[in-house]
């Protein structure tokens, strides 16, 4: 670790973040690095010495907003400020970023940010860098985050992705899959609890591929689980293939394994998911969630879906429409396919290519049936009681955020509660998606008399 500078005031840095938690994540590490090498979080660019842009490079629209974004900072710079690009962005246009922007100086991918602070000082001395090697071994394991949320923690047990999906540039900006030992990752879960942190999310690209000396993600669970003080435990993404027998009997098992899952599905036809190489079948998936909900009774499940992709029929896409509704997603994050550049989808026959008109409708209509579905069993679970965990104050004045264990948003009065609260609610209302709730008097059974 350097010394702090002691004659000057502390340098300042702020931190932008977009795209997956696994950036979040990152973000909170460049700042543990940062930190530790003397400089001071900025809440803002205005003014900063150096400003950070952890970027997402999963679709366009994602890289088009960040292109914007750099140019809106650019009018936060003062003379010395030094900006970097970081993130998947980073790693795929390497140098071809510091051509496009002149007042960038830094591009760092996902296995760089170690060097953060000897390159801010090359940058400062008139260095233009753009590191964009992979490192296998890199996991930040001894570096502190410096958390934004004090009520859950993001834990990254797993970087980069050995699934080759034929649309997505994620195994090109983060490199081949690695896990974090198992030990490393206990050891950072009970330092968040010991800090009064109650739920954890492990993160990996398919976090339940996680491998590592003789471990795999059924023990994984099991040893986080078994934390002092985890009330909660979450995981995202996990993939469909990588859902052993061991690994749902670990889910039934550990109780702090909350009743929600995000299971990407991509799409609901088995030619379409072919041609993604998903490596799994409609009807595999299927079988799947069923054995999720047959060992885990209540299981909620989210899915992400694509429209549009290369060659995707109008019956393909309507076994998408009905595969939603057989499964009954609480929530899905829709897409309108993206080619990204170099990705296996973008060397498909041109004539695959579905027209934008097809599939801005296709894309509607999935998100009318996501919501209509579960518009209609949220209003069926109005009257229900749920533990929910307080996250935040809500944007509604007098109110506060907080969610279930199967993952439902509920907005409850503020009454003398706080971020990091657990109590009992009633569902009173519903806008389809989100909740409101009232907090359940804790009318506790009196020990019977021996
Ligand atoms: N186009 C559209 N959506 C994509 N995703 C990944 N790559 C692409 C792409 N090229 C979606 C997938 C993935 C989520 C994180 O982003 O649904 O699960
Ligand atoms: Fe991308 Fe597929 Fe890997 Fe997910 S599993 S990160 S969609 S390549």
């Amino acid at each position: 670790m350097r010394p702090t500078p002691m004659t000057d005031a502390r340098r300042t840095v702020y931190i932008e973040t977009y795209g997956c938690q696994m950036n979040v994540s990152d973000s909170e590490l460049m700042l543990g690095t940062l930190t530790a090498a003397g400089y001071e979080q900025a809440e803002g660019p205005e003014g900063a010495d150096v400003i950070l842009v952890n970027t997402c490079a999963i679709r366009e629209h994602a890289e088009t907003r960040v292109i914007g974004r750099l140019g809106e900072l650019k009018r936060h710079m003062k003379a010395g400020t030094i900006m970097g690009v970081t993130g998947c962005m980073a790693q795929r246009l390497g140098p071809r970023l510091l051509d496009q922007a002149r007042h960038v100086s830094l591009v760092i991918g996902p296995d760089g940010y170690r060097a953060l602070p000897d390159l801010i000082d090359g940058a400062r001395n008139g260095q233009r860098s753009a590191v964009t090697d992979f490192d296998l071994e890199e996991h930040y394991q001894d570096v502190l985050p410096i958390r934004g949320d004090r009520v859950k923690a993001w834990i990254p047990v797993q970087r980069g992705c050995d699934y080759r999906c034929t649309y997505c540039i994620v195994p090109t900006t983060r490199g081949p899959e690695r896990s974090r030992d198992l030990g490393d990752v206990v050891r950072e879960v009970r330092a968040t609890a010991e800090q009064g942190i109650t739920e954890v999310i492990l993160l990996g690209q398919t976090v339940n591929s996680y491998r590592t000396g003789g471990h795999d993600f059924a023990d994984l669970l099991r040893a986080v689980g078994a934390v002092d003080g985890i009330k909660r435990l979450r995981f995202t993404s996990p993939h469909p293939n990588d859902f052993s027998d061991r690994v749902i009997a670990a889910m039934a098992g550990v109780p702090a394994v909350c009743e929600h899952v995000h299971l990407p599905m991509q799409s609901g036809s088995s030619r379409t998911l072919k041609r993604m190489l998903r490596r799994y079948t409609r009807e595999e998936y299927f079988d799947c969630v069923a054995r999720l909900r047959a060992a885990i009774p209540g299981l909620a499940l989210t899915t992400d879906v694509i429209v549009g992709f290369p060659g995707e029929t109008d019956d393909e896409f309507a076994e998408t429409i009905s595969a939603v509704e057989a499964i009954g997603f609480e929530d899905a994050f829709t897409f309108k396919f993206s080619a990204r550049e170099g990705t296996p989808a973008t060397r498909m026959p041109t004539e695959l290519t579905v027209p934008d008109e097809v599939a801005s409708a296709r894309l509607d209509q999935l998100i009318t049936t996501v919501r209509g579905g579960s518009r209609v069993r949220n209003l069926g679970r109005l009257g229900e009681r749920h533990e929910v965990l307080v996250e935040r104050t809500a944007k509604r004045g007098g109110h506060l955020m907080a969610r279930t264990r199967d993952f439902k948003t509920v907005l409850i009065p503020a009454d003398g509660y706080a971020p990091g609260d657990y109590l009992t609610v009633e569902l009173t209302g519903t806008t389809g998606s989100t909740f409101t709730g009232a907090p359940v008097s804790s009318r506790a059974a009196l020990p019977m008399a021996g």
